[in-house]
């Protein structure tokens, strides 16, 4: 393919919690692409749009330097780079136009189980781990705390019993990261999901209208919420858990299982799309005979 310059480049998480969620949204706004996780760049088929795929940390300067035009990325990575490149002096390229409403998690300051904790002070000359130095240090200076900073790429949440760091910062999603290493979240220092921004260099009139639509039907997605209807069958003792696992999902409804006391029928509308790794935490969970069906109107 002849690679044009009117083509609207969108970085997109290449592997990760993001990536299955930005490529159905986007291909909800009635993007076809050819979708192959070990190519950089996914051609759009039916318009000028092509993905990028690529580490998400690299999305903000990528937009900023304007070699992709849109970025759909996490706040966390966001205000890292922006708050990283306002310490170094210079100012970010990029815009935050809007919240995608998935990809939710928080940066948060995590201790070991054993360890008290009271309140910021309790980080008082103590060595905390982390990927986003730039928000902890913002985070410490605010709170006139005086703490090392240690940066780590990846696990971070094994520094503390390695005896590299008293604590860590580092995102919570599920907890469940945190509760395998016996550590506790503390602290919250920003909450975060995935965002559109947008380069601040001119796209030129085609781009821009392009760029306009794109967002447009974003929005018209978002507002409709990709809701579904599931039904599952579970046994009682695992509704608490099957309950948590069901993606934006209101209260369930729950009916008993004729000639069977242990078991229980589930339904529920989640008013968020159910993906495959959805269904079979599900299943792990205990829940059997799944169904997820797609809902066509609501009145509440
Ligand atoms: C984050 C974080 C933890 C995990 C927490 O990494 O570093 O390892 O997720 O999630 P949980 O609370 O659901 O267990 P992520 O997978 O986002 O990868 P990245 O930081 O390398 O982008
Ligand atoms: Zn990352």
């Amino acid at each position: 393919m002849e690679y044009s310059e009117q083509r609207i480049k969108i970085a997109v998480q290449k592997s990760g919690r993001l990536t299955d969620h930005s490529i159905d949204l986007l291909e909800r706004c009635g993007l076809k692409v050819t979708r192959s996780k070990d190519k950089l760049i996914c051609y759009g088929e039916n318009m000028p749009i092509d993905l990028l795929l690529v580490r998400d940390d690299d999305i903000p300067g990528l937009v900023s330097d304007d070699v992709c035009d849109l970025g759909i990325v996490g706040l966390n990575v966001v205000e890292e780079k922006r708050l990283k490149l306002e310490q170094e002096g210079s100012k970010g390229m990029f815009k935050h136009i809007f919240e995608l409403e998935f990809g939710q998690c928080r940066l948060s300051i995590a201790a070991p189980e054993n360890v008290q904790y009271d309140g910021p002070d309790s980080l008082e000359n103590t060595i905390i781990a982390t990927s986003y130095v730039s928000l902890l240090t913002d985070y410490l200076t605010k709170n006139s705390i005086t703490a090392e900073v240690v940066f780590l790429s990846g696990a971070v949440e094994i520094a503390p019993k390695l005896g590299r760091a008293d604590f860590i910062c580092d995102l919570v999603s599920s907890g469940n990261t945190l509760r395998a290493n016996a550590l506790r979240e503390v602290a919250v220092l920003l909450e975060s999901e995935a965002v559109v921004i947008q380069t601040l260099a001119p796209l030129g009139d085609e781009k821009q209208a392009l760029v306009d639509k794109i967002i447009q039907r974003l929005d018209g997605v978002l507002k409709v919420h990709d809701s579904k209807y599931i039904m599952l069958h579970a046994p009682r003792s695992a509704l608490p858990q099957i309950r948590a696992l069901l993606p934006g999902s209101e209260v369930p409804t729950v009916m008993p299982l004729e000639g069977n006391d242990d078991k229980v029928a589930i339904h529920a509308v989640c008013r968020e799309n159910v993906f495959w790794e959805t269904l079979e935490n599900l299943k792990a969970a205990g829940a059997s005979s799944l169904l997820v069906l797609p809902v066509e109107k609501m009145l509440a």
